[in-house]
């Protein structure tokens, strides 16, 4: 009887333990690796805990704002523009550092952004510090930083004339706002983004003909290279943009359009 008894407690034991074991197993890897789409984010303390929080909806919405962002896809974590410690797993030590945007002392507070966001766009930054934005942003804070375009952690690029002559509006239609004086920005600032958008959809449409090319073994070398010249011309005009010389950003998306447009029509001309 003893030993029956024995035997089960044994057999009971190791039941007991290889359940543990899966249990720790599979707790140990659920925070290992995070959902699909987050493998870049192993070892992100801030991520992984973040991405379980519900409550408090700030909190819980920013994480999801983040998530929808290039930032996320491009392996920008929290930490990058936040600070604190990515590697801790308590919240009080990963916090060390982290100071709402709100306060002066942070670094996303709005007059901070061109240090923070500098880390990596500097070439961006370097033209917004030359605006008259920047100035009045550092003088008075009356003036646009780069979230108050782009929003958290750029969720959003604006590409939509509309939503942009409506955001500059918000200052350059205020009335008592010193921003008044130049109350045609707003509409200018709609055709740039047209113009862009226009220069970015004739090189897409370029590309797309090269591409097809390709497939018919074409010889399209000397177009593909004009077209890279008119793609960096470009992106170099969308950095400058933030000096807000509006007639200048003008200037260059309509070249680039041209362009992009005779080589889009050669293309055609070749059969494509
Ligand atoms: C163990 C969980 C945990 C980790 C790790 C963690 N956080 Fe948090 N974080 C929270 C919780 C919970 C809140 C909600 C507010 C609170 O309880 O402090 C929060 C709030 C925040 C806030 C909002 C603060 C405020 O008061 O508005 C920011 C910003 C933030 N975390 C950034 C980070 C960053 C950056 C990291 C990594 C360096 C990180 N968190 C790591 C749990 C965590
Ligand atoms: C590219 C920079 C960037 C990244 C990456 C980023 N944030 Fe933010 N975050 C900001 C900026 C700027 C603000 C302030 C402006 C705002 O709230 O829109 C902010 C605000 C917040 C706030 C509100 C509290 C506050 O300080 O105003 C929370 C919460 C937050 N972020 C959480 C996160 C979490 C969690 C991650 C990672 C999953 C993250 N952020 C990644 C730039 C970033
Ligand atoms: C650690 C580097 C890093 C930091 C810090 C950083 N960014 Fe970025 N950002 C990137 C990368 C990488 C991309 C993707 C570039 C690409 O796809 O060509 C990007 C893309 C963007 C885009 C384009 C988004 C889109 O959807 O096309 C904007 C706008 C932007 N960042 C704004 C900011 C702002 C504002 C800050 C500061 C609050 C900031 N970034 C801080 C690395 C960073
Ligand atoms: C007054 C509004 C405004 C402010 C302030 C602003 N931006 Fe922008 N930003 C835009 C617009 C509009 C675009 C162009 C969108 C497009 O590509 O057509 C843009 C484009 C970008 C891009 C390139 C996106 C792409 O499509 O390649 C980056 C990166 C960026 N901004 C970063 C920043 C940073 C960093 C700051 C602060 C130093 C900043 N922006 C301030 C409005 C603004
Ligand atoms: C947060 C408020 C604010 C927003 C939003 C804003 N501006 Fe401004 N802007 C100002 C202020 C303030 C001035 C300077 C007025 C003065 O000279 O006293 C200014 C000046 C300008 C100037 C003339 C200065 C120069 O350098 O020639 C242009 C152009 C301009 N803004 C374009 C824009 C465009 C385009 C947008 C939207 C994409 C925009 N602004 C959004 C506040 C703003």
């Amino acid at each position: 009887m003893l030993r029956i008894k024995l035997a089960f407690l044994v057999l009971f034991g190791a039941v007991v333990a290889f359940g543990f074991t899966i249990s720790l197993q599979t707790s140990s890897a659920q925070k290992k690796s995070p959902p699909y789409g987050l493998a870049a984010y192993r070892d992100n303390q801030c991520v992984i805990c973040h991405l379980s929080l519900t409550e408090p909806l700030r909190v819980s919405a920013h994480f999801y704002e983040w998530l929808n962002s290039r930032h996320a896809e491009k392996a920008v974590g929290c930490e990058k523009c936040h600070g604190g410690n990515v590697l801790a797993k308590d919240k009080e030590d990963a916090h060390k550092g982290v100071l709402r945007s709100s306060f002066a002392q942070s670094r996303l507070h709005l007059q901070n952004l061109t240090t923070t966001c500098n880390a990596c766009h500097q070439e961006t930054v370097t033209a917004f510090v030359q605006s008259k934005h920047f100035q009045k942003l550092k003088d008075s804070g009356n003036g646009p930083s780069c979230t108050t375009c782009h929003h958290h952690m750029a969720s959003s690029v604006i590409y939509w004339p509309p939503e942009t002559s409506q955001l500059c509006a918000t200052c350059h239609k205020a009335e008592s706002n010193p921003a008044a004086q130049y109350a045609q920005a707003p509409a200018q600032a709609a055709d740039v983004i047209a113009a862009f958008s226009r220069a970015d959809e004739v090189i897409e449409w370029s590309q797309f003909l090269i591409s097809e090319g390709r497939k018919r073994r074409m010889q399209l070398r000397a177009e593909e290279e004009e077209l890279k010249k008119q793609e960096q011309i470009l992106k170099a005009a969308k950095v400058k943009w933030h000096e807000f010389d509006l007639d200048g950003s003008r200037q260059h998306a309509d070249q680039v359009f041209n362009e992009a447009t005779k080589i889009k029509n050669r293309l055609v001309r070749k059969g494509l």
